[in-house]
């Protein structure tokens, strides 16, 4: 096994200046963003907007949005903690525990806080108290456990509980207990209150993304363009998936993402036709493409880049033929993402294009038109090709009744505002029947981010590299800077 000189590799970690060809693409270091968050003026405004919904549904209105319950591991671990993103993205608060109360009648924000604790906090760091709710914006603060009474006052007098609580089954019970008391039930029951769920109506909020969204989308692109990047340099010299995996998310958190968008996968071969491959820690066989699918998150807004590439630096004949199919499709795909398109458009056009490929290729038989009616290029492409993306990486919002075409694709018209992944891909896993070998063990997939603005579809991470040559040259490139 060839080791890594540990200097080169802060070259291509790091993103440094080198002599290499590839310094041209990156002349200085990349920016890092450590610690960089919207400001308070933005969840300010996404709960302002929320009120005013809360408002128009009649008096009495109360919404209450609860943060995400801490997730245990093993032992007395914890996973670390990332806050729910509704919540989020209405307050801005990434504690546990927080509830944030929005009385419609009134127009004011009560934030209830776990209480501040010294010897907790020696373990954890401080925690934001009252002082600090305020400085997130409170109107009130009040911590636990006076909070308990706080929310049960405040749930008595509301007539109608708007709840934003995505993943805490016991405070929803405990809401719905509060709303619908038990025993109330046949003729004796007195139902004042009633109980909208509010998830449905956040998630419509953070479909168009505000200019400040798509700039912290824009870095956490940029941040996992650097990690890409120091993978593919890297892939010459690698010889287990772990090492790319690991390129990649040293890079991104080197730059400021405290939490990956998603678990890294990193599959050489026939690993990359597993399309949520969850092990990346395989070793990289000889001539295999390496499809990795990954990214790092900057102030909790995400990423999601796929590229793939050949481990050696060169793609072989068939590797490269059904990459450029899948770089024409992803092209095909792109040029949908308009507003007044139907979301389901670009899922048709990729696909369009990966059946014929095949056809031409000889993986699927017959008139190309009727092969796509058939849908054979259903088995060699089995998911859908795009998503809305944002705080989270399958972002909130609907794509509208489900396409005929693909359960994945919808009938909603896009809109300017929207940012969403543009992803087919080809797989042909190692014993697929019907399949020449020489195919076999190829999986492929292009990812990119696309913005869609009213002058057109706008790739938010186009400069990461696409084209096979260019890749090709970043791999050998990588394995020059190492001599
Ligand atoms: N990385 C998950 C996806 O591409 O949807
Ligand atoms: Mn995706
Ligand atoms: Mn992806």
């Amino acid at each position: 096994m060839r080791c890594l000189p540990a200097a080169l590799s802060l070259v291509s970690l790091l993103g440094l200046p080198s002599a290499s060809p590839l310094g041209a693409q990156t002349p200085q270091a990349p920016k890092a963003y450590h610690g960089l968050r919207l400001p308070n003026r933005f969840f300010a405004d996404n709960r302002a907007a929320l009120l005013a919904k809360a408002k128009a549904m009649g008096p009495g209105t109360l919404v209450v949005a609860k943060s995400m319950p801490a997730q245990p591991s093993s032992g007395d671990g914890e996973r670390p903690y990332r806050q729910d993103s509704d919540f989020y993205y209405l307050t801005g608060v990434e504690e546990e525990q927080a509830v944030a109360l929005l009385d419609a009648d009134k127009g004011t924000y009560t934030l209830l806080v776990q209480a501040r604790d010294p010897r907790r906090e020696t373990y954890t760091g401080a925690r934001l108290g009252l002082a600090g709710a305020k400085a997130k914006g409170a109107d009130e603060a009040v911590e636990y456990p006076a909070a308990e009474k706080t929310l049960s006052e405040a749930l008595q007098k509301a007539k109608r509980v708007v709840l934003i609580d995505n993943f805490d089954e016991a405070f929803r019970i405990k809401v719905l207990d509060a709303v619908y008391p038990r025993g109330a039930l046949g003729w004796k029951a007195d139902y004042e209150k009633s109980l909208v769920d509010g998830r449905p109506i956040v998630s419509e909020m953070r479909v168009i993304k505000q200019p400040v969204e798509v700039e912290m989308i824009q870095r956490a692109v940029d941040a996992s363009i650097e990690g890409h990047l120091a993978a593919m340099r890297g892939s010459a010299f690698f010889t287990n998936e772990g090492q790319v995996a690991a390129a990649l998310e040293g890079t991104v958190r080197a730059l400021g993402a405290r939490f990956l968008s998603y678990e890294t996968i990193a599959g050489a071969g026939s690993n990359g036709c597993v399309l949520h491959y969850p092990s990346s820690d395989q070793p990289i066989a000889p001539g295999s493409l390496i499809l990795m699918d990954a990214s790092g998150e900057i102030g909790f807004y995400t990423s999601d880049i796929t590229r793939t590439w050949p481990a050696g630096g060169t793609f072989t004949k068939e590797q490269r033929a059904l990459y450029d199919v899948v770089l024409k499709a992803q092209e095909a795909g792109i040029q949908e993402l308009r507003p007044g398109r139907p979301h389901g458009a670009s899922m048709r056009a990729a696909a369009r294009v990966i059946s014929d490929g095949l056809v031409e290729l000889g993986l699927i038989s017959g008139d190309k038109e009727e092969a796509f009616k058939r849908g054979d290029w259903n088995k060699f492409l089995p998911h859908g090709v795009s998503h809305y993306l944002g705080l989270d990486v399958h972002d909130a919002g609907s794509y509208g009744p489900v396409d005929t075409f693909h359960k994945h694709a919808g009938t909603r018209p896009l809109a300017a505002g929207m940012v969403l992944t543009m992803e087919p891909g080809i797989y042909i896993p190692k014993g697929m029947e019907g399949v020449e070998a020489r195919w076999q063990g190829i999986g492929i997939r292009i990812e990119d981010v696309i913005l869609v603005t009213g002058d057109g579809p706008r790739n938010l991470s186009a400069r990461l590299p696409r084209r096979a040559e260019d890749l090709e040259a970043i791999v050998r490139g990588g394995a020059k800077l190492r001599r």
